[in-house]
């Protein structure tokens, strides 16, 4: 398999464990950052407790499509064919904002970015690639309504918003692995827990019914992600939802709505622009139906 990683959200919490611990098996490491300042000082921290962690910085922000073609387009002249591609990032807005493409900003960062990033990437990736999406459990509460991700007058709430784009990942998940059936490359997707990270303080307010006892550090909410990258046990894996202690799980009903998935493609496609036809050399996935 080949040896180089990519990750969205290295700078914090668990993208940053992710990537320390994907530099310590060897990988080459592609942090793909909106942030380059912080992306480099987060090198810096790894290659201080990773001697020969092998790490380079890119600059992506999800939120715009522009700037995902440009991480795309540097990551495949750069770098030959990728054995893992890490979907981490994620973030949620408390109030409604408009990401720079027009469309609401929690789900063009959390959903249409890695869409298109992953489209991008998905002719350039090793014929046992593996594609790892950090969703989360709140999928189960949310629902598509495409209304709300290009209607700036459409109803705001937070956790409505995230849940809807943790679904979306949940579901592009698995039309994914449908698409990528036979050629070797798997997607699965995972909830990591409830981590106290970045993203979880300003969240606390809104999901507080969802906490559970324990709150997770960044250490242990890594840990399905790293099992789903590195664990030889999860070869020929694919399509699958897992928790925060590397079980699969059913995911929510709608997650298996397959025309529900071929709705929410579509859509991702035309609002990205994502190549409709894309073939994995060697492998010959077709992303288009
Ligand atoms: N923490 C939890 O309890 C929990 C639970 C379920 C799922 N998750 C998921 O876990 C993943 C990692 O989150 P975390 O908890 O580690 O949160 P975090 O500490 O806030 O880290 C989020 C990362 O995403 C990056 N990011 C945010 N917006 C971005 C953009 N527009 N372009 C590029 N990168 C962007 C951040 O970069 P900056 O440094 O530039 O902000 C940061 O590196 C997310 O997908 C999140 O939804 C977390």
């Amino acid at each position: 398999m080949s040896e180089v990683a990519v990750i969205t959200g290295a700078t914090h919490g668990i993208g940053r464990v992710t990537s320390r611990e994907l530099a310590r098996a060897g990988k080459t490491v592609v942090m793909l950052c909106r942030d380059l300042t912080a992306a480099n000082a987060v090198r810096a921290e790894i290659a201080r407790q990773v001697p020969h962690a092998r790490l380079e910085v890119g600059r992506c922000d999800l939120a715009s499509l522009a700037s995902v073609r440009e991480a795309a387009a540097a990551i495949r002249r750069d770098y030959p064919p990728l054995g893992l591609l890490v979907n981490n990032a994620g973030m949620v807005s408390t109030r409604r904002r408009a990401s720079v493409d027009g469309f609401e900003l929690t789900f063009a960062t959390n959903h249409l970015g890695p869409f298109l990033l992953t489209a991008l990437l998905s002719d350039h990736l090793d014929k046992a690639a593996r594609i790892v999406t950090v969703a989360s459990r709140i999928h189960y509460r949310g629902c598509l309504d495409f209304d709300k991700v290009t209607n700036a007058r459409a109803r705001y709430q937070a956790t409505a918003a995230y849940a809807q784009s943790k679904l979306a990942n949940v579901m592009h998940t698995f039309a994914l692995a449908r698409r990528m059936s036979g050629t070797g490359i798997s997607a699965n997707c995972l909830h990591p827990g409830v981590v106290r990270t970045n993203l979880l303080p300003r969240w606390l307010r809104v999901v507080k019914p969802l906490i559970t006892r324990v709150m997770f550090d960044a250490e242990r909410g890594a840990r399905t992600s790293i099992y789903l990258a590195l664990d030889p046990g999860v070869a020929g894996i694919s399509g699958r939802y897992f928790d925060e202690y590397q079980q699969p799980q059913a995911a929510a009903a709608l997650a298996n709505d397959v025309e529900l998935q071929e709705s929410l493609w579509k859509r991702s496609a035309l609002w990205t622009g994502a190549p409709q036809r894309a073939t994995n050399a060697g492998c010959h996935a077709d992303l288009s139906s």
